[in-house]
């Protein structure tokens, strides 16, 4: 089945003029005392938004942030998204601070064409997370159509992801979504080789996409504190590095899936470790890490020899930092790679908070592929999940 688009709503017979459309964006930027600190998620939704207001639509749109976990909290409120959206836009955003409610459908009720109102964070409300019925209908009362836009929120089944889009007809998905569908499909469906690079500090979050992607990537290669678990795995020695003793077991068997696959799974073969996480300790690089040291990022040998796969292959996949990324004298491997993925001529993807960090601060941004606005949205798709947001589009 395919998932609608938003082309389809915008020619259909009654088009989209003078109606109220639901947006479900995925605006759940960084706040600093009350300011947007990186608006990469607002710019992504504009497209959309865009083509919704030049259509003469009237946009309610809706987003969460952070995990208010069903209560109010004035610090996540979504008002400084609406200033940084309307300095983008170059246009009025009018804000409502309920979700639901006569004091919302007041609010959409009173839009003209071509105008737009966001509202609150979806998630003071417990019925959000909890997909309730009822919470979802009170979200579908607010539009004649519904648009989900909010790739990065597409793995929750929550009420304005998956239960409203049930409730509304004439629904789609935004640019936004539709365009990270098809990039990431390149890694479910690549052109071989591919190689995936995955970082990061755990195993546990990251076992279930370790687990699908050993036996369908030519090469996997591990960086990040994860890495040490593998290590350990193998029986190498770890010294003071992060390892997850109960997560040894699943490594081992990551390895010996790689393997019966016949595809390559490649660990650190050199590493930067120091005697603790302060910026100021020194680093030195080693083959095998002393016990009393930890390893705090990928050696130069390791960044090279995972460069040099970036080079071969014709599909890249990458997700998390090589190393303790957020302390510049850690960060060298994530930076190496991020030049090796811009320099390769294969198809690239990249998510992931650091990874995209490491790609912005090194501006090699416009050479890579795509840029996946999802963490965990993207780690789902490429395994081959459904998500339940898109599912609840086609159904
Ligand atoms: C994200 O930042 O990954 C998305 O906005 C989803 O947020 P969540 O993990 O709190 O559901």
């Amino acid at each position: 089945m395919t998932v609608p688009s938003l082309d389809a709503l915008l020619t259909s017979r009654e088009g989209l003029r003078g109606q109220r459309v639901f947006l479900r964006a995925d605006l759940n930027v960084p706040l600093k005392e009350g300011r947007v600190t990186d608006d990469t998620r607002i710019r992504a939704a504009l497209p959309t938004l865009r083509r919704l207001l030049a259509s003469g639509s009237r946009v309610v749109l809706a987003s969460h942030l952070g995990r208010p976990r069903g209560r109010h909290r004035p610090e996540l409120s979504l008002r400084p998204v609406a200033i940084r959206l309307a300095g983008l836009l170059g246009w009025g955003v009018s804000f409502c601070e309920a979700t639901i409610g006569p004091e919302a459908e007041r609010a959409a009720g009173e839009l003209e064409d071509g105008q737009l109102l966001l509202l609150d964070n979806l998630r003071f409300h417990p019925g959000e997370t909890a997909n309730d019925p009822d919470f979802a209908r009170a979200l579908a009362a607010l539009a004649d159509a519904y648009v989900n836009d909010a790739f990065g929120t597409a793995h929750r089944a929550h009420a304005s992801t998956e239960g409203i889009a049930r409730l509304v007809p004439r629904r789609a998905a935004g640019d936004l979504l539709l365009g990270e569908l098809r990039h990431l499909g390149v890694v479910r469906e690549p052109e071989r080789p591919l190689l995936c690079l995955l970082g990061g500090a755990k195993v546990s979050d990251k076992l279930a996409v370790l687990e699908a992607l050993a036996p369908h990537a030519d090469v996997l290669a591990i960086g990040g504190a994860m890495a040490y678990t593998f290590l350990r795995a193998e029986g190498k020695p770890t010294g003071r590095s992060l390892v997850e003793p109960d997560r040894v077991e699943d490594a081992r068997r990551v390895l010996e899936a790689a393997r019966a696959a016949g595809r390559t799974l490649l660990l650190p073969e050199d590493h930067v470790v120091a005697k603790d996480l302060e910026g100021g300790a020194a680093a030195e690089v080693v083959e095998e890490i002393p016990d009393d040291r930890m390893g705090v990022d990928i050696g130069p040998r390791t960044a090279a020899r995972y460069g040099a796969e970036a080079t071969r292959a014709r599909t890249v996949f990458w997700n998390g930092p090589m190393g303790v990324f957020e302390i510049d004298a850690f960060s060298r491997g994530t930076r190496e790679l991020a030049r090796a993925v811009a320099d390769s001529a294969a198809t690239s993807v990249v998510g992931g908070g650091d990874s995209l960090a490491a790609v912005n601060q090194l501006g090699v941004a416009d050479r890579i592929g795509h840029l996946s606005t999802g963490g965990g949205a993207s780690l789902e798709y490429v395994q081959g999940l459904t998500l339940p947001g898109v599912a609840a589009l086609e159904a």
